[in-house]
């Protein structure tokens, strides 16, 4: 049976029950956060198990993938030429139309929810409870960035001009929400767009592409491309038509794209390396939760994921926070994502470089509170893993490792973990928990991350709530943070209004 037909004979998600209002804030300038499914209620669960059923041997996406591969240079300079010719009717169109487009882009993407999360789960690992989040998200970047389009047209006079030709080259760990961020953004602001989804991706976002042009954006003005050989990467970031590349990806990827051409108008989310403090003045409870989520949500393979947590004073010898941590890590149900009971995912390639040395391997003093395994022969699927004994300037201390593996550290005072965490080199999230106002102001003061969680979890970035972007080498280039009030800013520029006019 198709897709659309095993869809009828389930019943559709309700996410307007009661219990889903209070996550939702009051609209702000017309925008109000997307709820995520339910489970609690037996359609939803229904609709989960379908999901379910169709991930083996799912090949959503597939023809579009293979329509989109592109052949040769001449091609992708074609497809170049095409974009930055459409671009520009795209641009001059008036905001509040695109916006109806995006809007409308929203609706489609909730629509083809229950495809979007089989084509991520087949092709990426991520379990329908990782994914579904995702999804809202993606929902939420087209109906607030449509929002904000509308307040960039003239301010004080000046004129917003938006970026030609917008290059969009997401990762594959979130294949969904983070591509449909850049891509939406670049066309609120009335940019065209020419994306490259990742190659472990790209059935995901394509499938995500495809709902965008369902909406009505022109196939012209937004182009899908898959690139086998390298070179035409490197074409496709270095041409001279180019006005903005949005990447988000590993640091290494960022300085490369900078080797190929040094004037790049780059807006780069890169590596993390985070961390989560528990005080004693933490809800323990609530700490040993979120740090677990937080480290081994998805595999651990978010650039937002904790790595390290660094445990304060008497919590540092608190053998109960210990079980806690121990126990929980223990009990999460490692598998694939259509077994139905999978709390954790597997990884999206076997394990190497550096993530199989940290699974595989302690540093000096380091012993393994849960010791990671291997569960079965395609290396992809592992047990999490904790160790304690992660001494001050060790290589687990200071590398990111992108799996699911989280480092103890201790401290004696707030400071020394503030100062243990502010020595790493990027600076992407940082999570405290502590019930102390002293304790979190001077935590806010001092640590250095572009997002901030107090006594939460430290993933899962809400659009318009928790706008999202690094600091240090977490980001590269010009930026402000995605799902926030400034980002359509950095996708044009600004034409000064004429003397006396
Ligand atoms: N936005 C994601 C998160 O907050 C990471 O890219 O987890």
């Amino acid at each position: 049976a198709s897709l659309a037909e095993m869809d009828d004979a389930v019943p559709a998600p309700n996410r307007t029950q009661d219990r889903n209002e209070p996550a939702v804030s009051a609209p702000k300038d017309g925008f109000a956060n997307t709820p995520d499914t339910d489970p609690a209620l037996p359609a939803n669960r229904a609709w989960g198990r379908a999901i379910l059923e169709r991930i083996p041997g799912s090949a959503a996406g597939d023809a579009i993938v293979e329509a989109s591969k592109v052949r040769d240079a001449q091609e992708l300079d074609r497809i170049i030429a095409t974009a930055v010719e459409h671009g520009k009717a795209w641009g001059a169109m008036p905001a509040a139309e695109r916006a109806a487009i995006l809007h409308r882009a929203g609706d489609i993407l909730e629509s083809r929810r229950a495809e979007l999360l089989e084509v991520m789960a087949s092709e990426t690992g991520k379990t329908i409870e990782q994914g579904d989040p995702e999804v809202s998200e993606a929902i939420d970047f087209a109906h607030y960035y449509a929002e904000r389009a509308k307040d960039l047209e003239t301010v004080d006079g000046a004129t917003f001009v938006p970026a030609n030709l917008t290059v969009v080259t997401p990762p594959w760990n979130f294949p969904v929400a983070i591509p449909a961020g850049s891509t939406l953004a670049a066309l609120a602001a009335g940019s065209a767009v020419v994306i490259k989804p990742a190659k472990q991706a790209r059935r995901s976002g394509s499938v995500m592409v495809d709902a965008l042009w369902e909406a009505g954006v022109p196939r012209e003005v937004l182009a899908l491309v898959q690139l086998e050989e390298r070179e035409l990467g490197t074409q496709l970031v270095s041409h001279p038509s180019v006005d903005r590349v949005i990447l988000t990806g590993g640091y290494e990827t960022a300085e490369l794209f900078r080797s190929f051409r040094q004037d790049l108008p780059l807006l780069a989310e890169t590596s993390g390396k985070n961390a989560i403090i528990v005080t004693p003045h933490a809800d323990l409870d609530l700490a040993a939760k979120d740090v677990v989520y937080s480290a081994f949500g998805h595999a651990g393979q978010k650039c937002s994921a904790a790595s390290l947590v660094i445990l304060v004073g008497s919590v540092a010898t608190s053998e109960r926070f210990h079980n806690q941590l121990v126990d929980a890590a223990r009990s999460l149900k490692v598998g694939y994502p259509e077994q139905a009971t999978t709390q954790m995912g597997p990884i999206i390639e076997p394990a190497n470089g550096k993530l199989l040395n940290a699974l595989t391997t302690l540093g000096d003093g380091e012993t393994w509170a849960v010791k990671p395994e291997k569960l079965d022969e395609t290396g992809r699927l592992w047990s999490p893993g904790i160790r304690f004994g992660v001494k001050r300037g060790s290589y687990f201390h200071l590398t990111e490792f992108f799996g699911p593996v989280l480092g103890v550290m201790t401290a004696s005072t707030l400071e020394e973990a503030i100062a243990i965490q502010n020595e790493i080199e990027y600076g992407l999230t940082a999570g405290l928990h502590s019930l102390d106002s002293e304790e979190m102001g001077v935590w806010l003061d001092t640590i250095q991350a572009g997002n901030l969680y107090v006594n939460r979890g430290i993933t899962g970035a809400i659009v318009q709530r928790q706008p999202f972007g690094g600091w240090k080498k977490s980001a590269v280039g010009a930026g402000t943070k995605a799902g926030g009030p400034n980002y359509l800013v950095g996708l044009g520029s600004w034409l000064p209004a004429e003397p006396g006019a």
